[in-house]
């Protein structure tokens, strides 16, 4: 092989957020748009990545690719040569390479860029060097994006976004236990159901590998409260164990965590009901744990939640990590243009910049388009 070009998928968080590096569960399912990357293999030992969003071109070598050349390198090239990185460790036998990137999906917006870049990449590059990627195999690769992600670039996220990324499938979500990574897909059929998920991109992006961020906080708040508890993860507390934190802030974090992974089984259960009612106010509880005991909202994404609700959604939330970045709202497809149009007014009657919106229905994981 020569050549191989993969486009890998971002994703929404129908809900269960923070959960993941808690060890519980969430629900995501991968978006239409998404990032393609075109890998060549070179005769020398150069690395060559040119993005179409950037003005931009990097050049290095394999040997370049260590920790300590991280911080010479542009943010954007840190998450393609993380991937690198993590594959020569896990023993890729990689040749020198160019890529060329392109992408669809905005970044900040809380639709997992970053992993859609990885796993673009990890994808590309699988296939030129022909490496597996059926999908007993794509849980390894998304543990080894998931790696380039915390152990390269430094954002301490949690692997929800490589693997909805890689293992979605069309009109499915993808049930992710993070007590063990096990998975599962669960029909979601909106299209049947003439619903749609109405991602509301408020324009106020987030930054996840910043150690200062407001995640990276959370987390810490996190591995605090489970450590006073004596316990590795908060998912493997009780809803008893929540009134032996003494830390209100810790309690607070807790009772989010568990509620959440709660709410997934409530979710995942109104789905199999075809409740969609049901599902839509999990949603919205969902927003509300995250912003009253999570703290991880902000103003502009409350007002896109209330609003879209008093619209006419069935439900919505903030996805992915907040401060920032998205909401959805769950909708049926006749009163999508209502709630655009409501959210639009009251973001502009807030003063706040005009948001964006796109419509999503659960779509394909990542896929090779084609190889020479
Ligand atoms: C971001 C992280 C994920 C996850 C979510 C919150 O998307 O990348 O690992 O923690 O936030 O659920």
């Amino acid at each position: 092989m020569t050549s191989a070009t993969a486009r890998a998928p971002g994703r929404v968080n129908l809900i269960g957020d923070h959960t993941d590096y808690n060890g519980g569960l969430c629900l995501p399912f991968a978006i239409p748009l998404g990032t393609t990357t075109t890998a060549r293999a070179r005769g020398d030992d150069r690395v060559r990545v040119r993005s179409t969003a950037y003005d931009d071109v990097w050049t290095g070598r394999l040997g370049d690719l260590t920790l300590g050349a991280r911080d010479g390198m542009p943010a954007w090239v840190r998450y393609v040569a993380g991937v690198l990185w993590a594959a020569r460790a896990d023993g890729w036998r990689l040749p020198g390479l160019d890529l060329l990137i392109d992408s669809d999906l905005p970044s900040g917006a809380g639709l997992s860029s970053s992993a859609a870049l990885e796993c673009s990449v990890a994808v590309a590059v699988a296939a030129l060097v022909d490496r597996p990627l059926d999908p007993g195999s794509r849980p390894g690769l998304a543990e080894l994006c998931r790696r380039a992600e915390n152990d390269f670039v430094g954002a301490p996220t949690g692997g929800l976004d490589q693997l909805a990324s890689l293992l979605s499938t069309e009109d499915h979500g993808l049930l992710v236990d993070f007590a063990d990574t096990s998975t599962r897909q669960v029909p979601l059929p909106l299209r049947e159901a003439g619903l749609v998920v109405l991602v509301i991109d408020t324009g106020t992006s987030h930054d996840l590998a910043d150690a200062s961020s407001g995640y990276a906080q959370r987390r810490a708040e996190c591995d605090a409260a489970a450590a006073a508890l004596g316990l590795p993860r908060l998912g493997l507390a009780w809803a008893d164990d929540l009134s032996r934190l003494t830390d209100e802030v810790q309690q607070a974090r807790a009772r989010h965590v568990l509620s959440e992974s709660t709410r997934v089984e409530d979710a995942v259960a109104a789905v199999a009901d075809a409740d969609w009612e049901r599902l839509g106010s999990v949603l919205t509880a969902s927003h509300a744990s995250l912003a009253r005991d999570f703290a991880a909202s902000t103003d502009e994404l409350d007002l896109a939640v209330a609003t879209a609700v008093e619209a006419g959604a069935l439900g919505a939330r903030l996805t992915g990590g907040g401060f920032g970045g998205s909401a959805i709202a769950l909708a049926p497809r006749e009163r999508v243009d209502a709630v655009r149009l409501a959210v639009g007014t009251a973001f502009a009657a807030e003063g706040h910049a005009a948001p964006s919106f796109v419509e999503v229905l659960p779509s394909a994981g990542a896929a090779v388009l084609d190889q020479a």
